[in-house]
């Protein structure tokens, strides 16, 4: 298995596991749209991984462009990064969700089928386990969705089961990642947010950077020790490492297989700041608000299936993320346009 079509590859995940997967010896065909990504991203994949991979500006909702892809460059598997990702835009834009996210990936599956490529590894989310109260999560843990973001990934998880069930010879893999944060550490390479981050760790950052003025906690007052919420936040490079060893699982192995991608610890809102500041130099301003609706007070995962299945785990620390993140944000204060 050599190449790789990486669907939404100039994205944030996706851009970092490329460079991995150039650094494995691995040849990356990305195929993104750009809606949530800047072209000058190739550029920089080629400048940190010393090659330039193969890139499609295009939508995997185009039949014809993937039959042709699949084809014209020989691609033995797909990693599935392409997607929307807004929780509340998804409440507001409930179609577009379901039309990227779970028509997009039929497509995808049966382009695949029909080009005899049957290795699949999606980027599924712990956004399944819905509003979970008993920590740690397992991948046996009940799944449910609390929003049509969440319910895309739910249906593209149930779909892959079905297709997998209905001829062993797929190999489908879902990753569920946990919270993906930090950045690589050339400092060259890191999330790229558009208008105001809804996101924890990049809000933090531009805060840091003096583009916004003061974080909001979102709740003081959750049953977790400090009483703000906690999460499981897991480095990009972690996470683009454990793509790699979820392919290599792949190779001969058909069926459906799940894993959570996380650290299995969980930091509160309060250590997020604290240790973003430790990296930055300085305290960093915030305020207290209400909850957010739809947030549950902690969530963090179970990744022993993975250690002992993929022979990975997380390895980074939450500094590691924090000053990582921060040599992007403070040579790159508007992200890549910088
Ligand atoms: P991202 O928005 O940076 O990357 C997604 C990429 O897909 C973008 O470059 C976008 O332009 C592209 N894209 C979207 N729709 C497309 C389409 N129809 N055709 C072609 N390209 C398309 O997001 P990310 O943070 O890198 O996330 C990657 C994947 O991981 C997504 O599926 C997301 O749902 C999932 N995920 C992300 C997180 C997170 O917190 N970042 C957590 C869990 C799961
Ligand atoms: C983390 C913590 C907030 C922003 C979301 C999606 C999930 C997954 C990852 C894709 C919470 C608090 C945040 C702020 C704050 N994405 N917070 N002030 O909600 O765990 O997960 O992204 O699959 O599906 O729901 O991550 O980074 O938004 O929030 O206090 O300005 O930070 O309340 O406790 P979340 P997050």
């Amino acid at each position: 298995m050599k190449r790789i079509l990486v669907t939404g590859g100039a994205g944030y995940i996706g851009s970092i596991t490329c460079v991995q997967l150039i650094a494995a010896g691995l040849q990356p065909v990305i195929l993104d749209n750009l809606h949530n990504a800047k072209a000058a991203v190739i550029d920089r994949i080629e400048q940190v991984a010393g090659q330039r991979p193969a890139f499609v500006q295009g939508d995997i909702r185009d039949r014809a462009l993937l039959d042709h892809l699949l084809r014209e460059h020989a691609i033995d598997a797909v990693i599935h990064f392409a997607g929307l990702k807004a929780v509340g835009e998804s409440v507001a834009q409930p179609l577009s969700y379901y039309d990227n996210n779970v028509h997009g990936t039929l497509v995808l599956i049966e382009a695949m089928r029909d080009a005899g490529v049957r290795t699949l590894v999606f980027s599924s989310s712990a956004t399944v386990y819905g509003d979970a109260t008993q920590m740690p999560l397992r991948e046996d843990t009940p799944t449910s969705a609390t929003n049509p973001y969440g319910r895309t990934k739910l249906m593209v998880e149930q779909i892959l089961a079905d297709v997998v069930a209905s001829d062993p010879a797929w190999s489908m893999t879902a990753l569920r990642y946990f919270n993906p944060v930090g950045a690589h550490p050339s400092g060259l390479m890191g999330e790229d947010p558009q208008g105001v981050p809804n996101n924890l760790m990049p809000f933090i950052a531009q805060v840091a950077v003096g583009r916004r003025e003061a974080l909001r906690i979102f709740g003081r007052d959750y049953p977790t020790p400090d009483g703000t919420g906690m999460r499981d936040y897991i480095h990009v490079m972690d996470l683009a490492d454990g793509h790699l060893a979820a392919l290599n699982h792949a190779h001969g192995r058909a069926g459906l297989h799940v894993f959570n991608l996380g650290t299995g610890h969980g930091n509160s809102v309060l250590e997020m700041l604290a240790a973003f500041g430790r990296a930055c130099g300085r305290e960093l301003p915030h305020e207290f608000a209400p909850r957010r609706p739809g947030d549950v007070a902690a969530c963090w995962a179970d990744p022993t299936r993975a250690e002992s299945q993929l022979g990975w785990c997380a390895t980074r620390t939450l500094d590691q993320m924090c000053a990582d993140t921060w040599r992007w944000q403070s040579t790159h204060p508007n992200g890549y346009e910088s």
